[in-house]
């Protein structure tokens, strides 16, 4: 049984929860799973569920899934799967910390995916990949569960803020992501927009406090976490004094003992060189960043002959994962590969075929992989774990090209 760590700082507070200023950030498919989302919370931080696609981590639902090409079955088990997952989340957090689930706005299954999380007792619902207007509406029913939009900008801030004022309804919390650094898909429009200043941390938390501010909402204490590239105690004491109220950490919690990963996926993203860290547009119609593993060299150096005999075509997997997806519907200025085929070769550690999403910031171990305990900790104390040196037998990047 783990038991929960303490801190002086000041606690996160979520619809009247009390955690550590910590969150881990959902990632898939299947990264950020049960294991890791509930050892978080028994450490009494905040983990975060990926929504998509769980039943990769259920041999019986794959086995009545995994060659079918019946789209109601296979989102009717990945329910199930997500069902399954909050619940052993929960067990294993022993009732501490929190659970949430992160859900796409940009996936097909996206309302469902939000109402089975509220049915299954998550404590909150993060939305990130588009602007979730109505998730107010969708969670009307469940007055207990938060609702957290993640956003890159003042911009998008506003928007959501002034739409759900209409509905009566504020965010319980705001995740900040952003997109220069962060990992898998990023909230800029287009790449070579990541880098614009007007995502930079200051100005994002300064920019919403004034906007707090001019909506009359500041009294109302809306937590602001911050994400991307975080990956120290000194950055996390610095974001603290300029306003956010907890940070959030995706590659550092991947690459954790208890990430829901095969170990090669947390060895491939753990002993990426800045160099091997891409930027390249998703099927999603999004940026997105990764390793460039064998699999992304490949595709990257075929993108433009993809993309200029891109047609609409059936589902490679048959329950369209994406609402618009590049490859199904034929969009040339989108990615043009199974986005899904290739997030679930990655969790299963198949470092040739896989997409392995990645932050574009060192790690704060390094390329050790250690307990979720020992990250936590380092973060809110500033006290390293001492690690020994890297025995990892390492995972080879320049393999043989495979086809996209
Ligand atoms: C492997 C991986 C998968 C991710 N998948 C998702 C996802 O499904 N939904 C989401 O909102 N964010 C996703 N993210 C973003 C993280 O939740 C987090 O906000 C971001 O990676 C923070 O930056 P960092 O990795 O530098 O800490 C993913 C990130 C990684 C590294």
């Amino acid at each position: 049984m783990f038991t929960v760590l303490h801190t002086a700082l000041e606690r996160l507070i979520v619809k009247g929860k009390s955690l550590l200023p910590i969150v881990q950030g959902g990632m898939g498919v299947g990264i950020s799973a049960h294991r890791l989302a509930g050892t978080v919370a028994s450490l009494g931080a905040f983990g975060t569920i990926s929504s998509v696609d769980l039943r990769r981590h259920h041999p019986d639902l794959m086995e009545k899934t995994g060659r079918s090409r019946d789209k109601a079955l296979i989102n009717q088990v990945n329910l199930i799967a997500l069902d399954r997952e909050i619940k052993a989340a929960r067990k294993l957090s022993g009732g501490n910390g929190a659970i949430a689930v992160n859900v796409m706005k940009a996936v097909e299954e996206y309302p469902h995916y939000v109402r089975q999380s509220c049915e299954s007792g998550a404590d909150a619902v993060v939305v990130g990949a588009g602007l979730p207007l109505d998730l107010p509406e969708l969670t009307n029913d469940f007055p207990k569960t938060a609702i957290i939009p993640i956003l890159s900008d003042v911009r998008g801030i506003a928007v959501i803020l002034k739409k759900w004022m209409r509905k009566n309804r504020l965010p319980d919390a705001i995740v900040i992501e952003n997109p220069r650094f962060a990992g898998g898909h990023l909230g800029a429009p287009t790449a070579d927009r990541i880098n614009d200043p007007s995502y930079a941390f200051p100005t994002v938390l300064e920019g919403t406090r004034e906007l707090f501010k001019q909506l009359g909402i500041e009294k109302e204490n809306i937590p602001l976490i911050t994400a991307g590239g975080i990956h120290s105690h000194q950055q996390f004491k610095e974001l603290l004094s300029m306003g956010a109220n907890a940070v959030q950490m995706g590659t550092p919690f991947a690459v954790s003992e208890e990430g829901d990963a095969h170990i090669n996926f947390k060895r491939v993203l753990a002993e990426a060189k800045p160099e091997d860290i891409v930027t390249f547009m998703s099927v999603a119609g999004l940026p997105a960043r990764a390793v460039r593993t064998p699999w992304l060299d490949n595709y990257l150096k075929n993108e433009a002959k993809l993309q200029s005999i891109a047609k609409v075509k059936p589902c490679t997997v048959a329950f369209d994962c994406l609402a618009q997806c590049g490859l199904r519907d034929g969009i040339s200025k989108q990615g043009q590969f199974c986005i899904d085929t290739r997030l679930a070769y990655a969790l299963a550690g198949d470092v040739n075929r896989g997409l392995f999403f990645r932050g574009a910031d060192k790690l704060p171990f390094g390329s050790a992989i250690r307990p979720v305990r020992e990250l936590i900790e380092y973060m809110l104390t500033g006290l390293r774990p001492a690690i020994e040196a890297v025995t990892s037998p390492g995972v080879r990047l320049n393999a043989e090209p495979v086809p996209a």
